[in-house]
């Protein structure tokens, strides 16, 4: 049987299904039972920039009001005991986590730097294995260039890299004029792993009450195909643990992504719609490709068919598009 082993980030995976940032850790049963169905490692939902930030507002309100209005009675309204705070919350459920005895990467997540960074050490001392940062960012502002955005990414990266002494992996949009170029310098600011790519949700006009409206709708394996091509560009360039998101839901998907040179192929709307045994399920899948096609491990996959390895190197880049323009054949019904 081909060993299904990878490295990421440092870590001995014994797989590379690793279950993405969302509601699936909140709940110990449900991470459990992904651990059971062979997850070798999780990560966390996010901590969120926002959310902290509003929590430490309110808090230092309560104490303001407690300092000009209330002063004599200050000594009997401290902030409660077991007040249970936003990162509270978070590290028990981290702590909770860890009990399964695999990997932990723990997510924050924000845009602008300050304090909140911070909070990446916590993580550390409360046992995460590694961090990942997303910089969900909407680049919505005229006078800011590409390079300042790139600036923003890099410079939270250093401030936490600061703060940790964790792999840390950076979880990014694919809306870079340059990604290569963008990683690489990641790289050099200390980054240990990209993980390609966010997906966003996307600002809907409901036409009956003219209203925008937020739709987050989960992601198909055609999506998957953005990441392959970037994973396969990047494979032997960089120095970095690659991870792809957003569109891995069958064994296929996987097995184009490990050919491409990622580590690790992260799953999340796939084990939301089918629930935690679906990895079991994709593992099996992908078990038996690899014995069929007699691989002895994902390690000698891996890569095989990143741009640096394939016969045709150009079929990742503009070179191929006019052939395949050229080349369409409509499916039945589609003009031609
Ligand atoms: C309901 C939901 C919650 C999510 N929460 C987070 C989160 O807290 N932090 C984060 O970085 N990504 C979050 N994501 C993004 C996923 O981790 C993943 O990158 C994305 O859904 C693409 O992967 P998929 O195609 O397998 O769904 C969330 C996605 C969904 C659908």
């Amino acid at each position: 049987m081909a060993d299904l082993s990878t490295e990421y980030l440092g870590l001995r995976l014994a797989n590379p299904l690793v279950p993405s940032a969302s509601p699936l850790s909140r709940d110990l049963d449900t991470a459990t039972r992904l651990r059971d169905a062979g997850a070798p490692a999780l990560v966390m939902y996010s901590l969120f920039e926002e959310k902290i930030e509003q929590e430490e507002q309110q808090l230092a309100r309560f104490l303001h009001q407690q300092g000009i209005g209330h002063g004599e009675a200050d000594s009997f309204h401290p902030v409660p005991a077991d007040y249970h705070s936003y990162l509270d919350s978070y590290l028990e459920q981290l702590h909770r986590l860890k009990t399964l005895d695999i990997p932990i990467i723990a997510s924050l997540n924000g845009t602008t730097l300050g304090g909140w960074v911070e909070y990446g050490k916590l993580l550390e001392e409360a046992g995460a294995d590694a961090l990942e940062l997303n910089v969900y960012y909407i680049a919505a502002n005229l006078a800011e260039s590409s390079h300042d955005v790139e600036q923003r990414y890099i410079e939270l990266l250093r401030q936490l890299r600061q703060q940790v002494s964790l792999p840390i992996t950076m979880k990014l949009s694919s809306q870079f004029s340059s990604p290569l170029n963008f990683i690489q310098r990641l790289e050099e600011a200390g980054a240990s792993g990209v993980a390609l790519f966010n997906r966003f949700y996307l600002p809907d006009i409901d036409l009956d009450t003219l209203k925008i409206t937020p739709t987050l709708n989960l992601s198909s394996s055609h999506e998957s195909l953005l990441r392959v091509r970037w994973t396969a560009l990047l494979h032997g360039r960089v120095n970095l643990s690659l991870a792809v998101t957003g569109g891995f839901h069958t064994a296929e998907d996987m097995l184009k992504a490990l050919l491409a040179g990622a580590d690790v192929t992260h799953l999340c709307s796939a084990l939301l719609e089918q629930g935690p045994q679906h990895l079991a399920r994709v593992l099996e899948d992908m078990q038996h490709w690899l014995d069929e096609h007699e691989y002895e491990s994902v390690r000698q996959l891996k890569g095989s068919l990143s741009q640096q390895h394939a016969i045709d190197p150009a079929a990742y880049e503009r070179v191929n598009y006019i052939s395949v323009l050229d080349n369409y054949t409509p499916p039945p019904g589609v003009l031609r």
